[in-house]
């Protein structure tokens, strides 16, 4: 039912598509039978800085901009969500078309520049769906607007309004589609935009974890910068990675579109990125491995190499939220094959320092 949904939906513009596939979900029809929670198991159980995880499998941002169908996604299963990017005002975003899909290539293209209904109408969906309970953790990606004067401010004005809803919080410095948003990962501008938000963030009566989320276009001295500012602001850990401008080895007609790209062929650059951050932060940061999971082995590889959680969007684009399911399966019997009882032992497992050093510090 959900293939033939999904192949249906592969012929429409993929903007609409995703549109109507967020309504379904909203209507309950990803829920799997007996769903309505995270799937669980002891081996699967993870660890997010404070937040106990049912899984390490999460839901990347942009995959429900306004918080629109928060329940339907947890429905399927996943560890947990995280909503947006929000921007404090409103904003429409570049023109249609701005999300191509790149089928032979596994990926996608996007440049919809912080499309969302702003910080008002995400605080009444998430007091309201709080109000009721929540199943697993769900987060809060952070934007600045497009034309604002001052964007540190952005992100503060938006901790300070939506903090109290977040399970986390993350703040977003690495969309490829607002002009001139990438230039607040050079060091300085960092330092000073995470103790402006880790201010913020303090000054909530709850405090959530505050996460900041890269591009995987840094260079090593990009990397070296992005550490040493989450270290010393006292930032709970790093989300690698966004989407990139790179456009090696794509075959689809697609591929000279403007944008972010995301998928299959973000897998070992984001990965990579990962490691570099897992190497200098040494288990100081919770880190967070995004870009091209597909499979049970994308997602253990992520976490061998230092990610502490996972999250996807672009193949659940393609295979449906059934995908979730299947991921967990075999990363469970990964975890088992290798002789791991929990998802933590096996963080950082490749890594040079080894995975009892991260457990160690822990
Ligand atoms: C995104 N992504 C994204 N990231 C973010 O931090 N804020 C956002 O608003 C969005 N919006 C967005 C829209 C669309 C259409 C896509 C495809 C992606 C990036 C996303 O969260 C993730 O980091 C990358 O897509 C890489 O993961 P996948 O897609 O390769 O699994």
């Amino acid at each position: 039912m959900e293939r033939v949904g999904l192949s249906a939906l592969g012929c429409v513009d993929p903007e609409r598509a995703h549109g109507l596939a967020l309504k379904a979900l909203a209507a309950g029809l990803g829920s799997r039978p007996n769903g309505g929670q995270s799937i669980g198991g002891s081996r699967l159980a993870a660890r997010l800085g404070p937040l106990d995880l049912a899984n390490p499998v999460g839901i990347a941002a942009g995959f429900d901009k306004d918080a629109e169908a928060v329940r339907g996604i947890l429905a399927a299963g996943p560890g947990f969500l995280e909503v947006g990017a929000v921007t404090p005002r409103p904003q429409v975003g570049n023109p249609r078309p701005r999300l191509f899909r790149l089928r032979e290539d596994g990926a996608a293209i996007n440049r919809f520049g912080f499309n969302n209904a702003g910080m008002e109408a995400m605080a009444r969906r998430l007091e309201h769906l709080r109000a009721a309970g929540l199943p697993a953790p769900v987060g809060i990606n952070l934007g600045a607007n497009k034309d604002s004067e001052d964007r540190s401010a952005d992100y503060v004005q938006l901790i300070a309004r939506l903090g109290g809803f977040a399970d986390f919080l993350t703040v977003n410095v690495s969309s490829p589609n607002t002009e001139k948003l990438r230039d607040l990962q050079g060091a300085a501008a960092l330092n000073a935009l995470l103790a402006r938000s880790a201010e913020a963030v303090a000054a909530l009566p709850s405090p959530p974890p505050l996460l900041l989320k890269v591009a995987p276009d840094l260079d090593e001295p990009g990397l070296d910068a992005v550490a040493e500012a989450a270290l010393a602001n006292g930032i709970a850990g790093i989300i690698a990675t966004n989407t990139t401008l790179a456009r090696d080895g794509l075959r689809s007609g697609a591929a000279s579109e403007k944008g972010g790209l995301s998928g299959r062929p973000l897998m070992a650059r984001s990965t990579e990125v990962l490691r570099g951050l897992a190497e200098r932060v040494e288990g100081r940061l919770t880190l967070i491995g995004v870009g091209g999971i597909a499979s049970g082995a994308d997602a253990y590889a992520k976490i061998r190499a230092g990610a502490s959680a996972v999250q996807l969007y672009t193949a659940l684009a393609y295979r449906g939220m059934g995908l979730i399911a299947e991921i967990l399966a075999d990363l469970d019997a990964l975890l088992e094959r290798d002789g791991f009882a929990s998802v933590t032992e096996a963080v950082g497992a490749d890594l040079r320092w080894g995975a009892e050093t991260v457990t160690a510090s822990r």
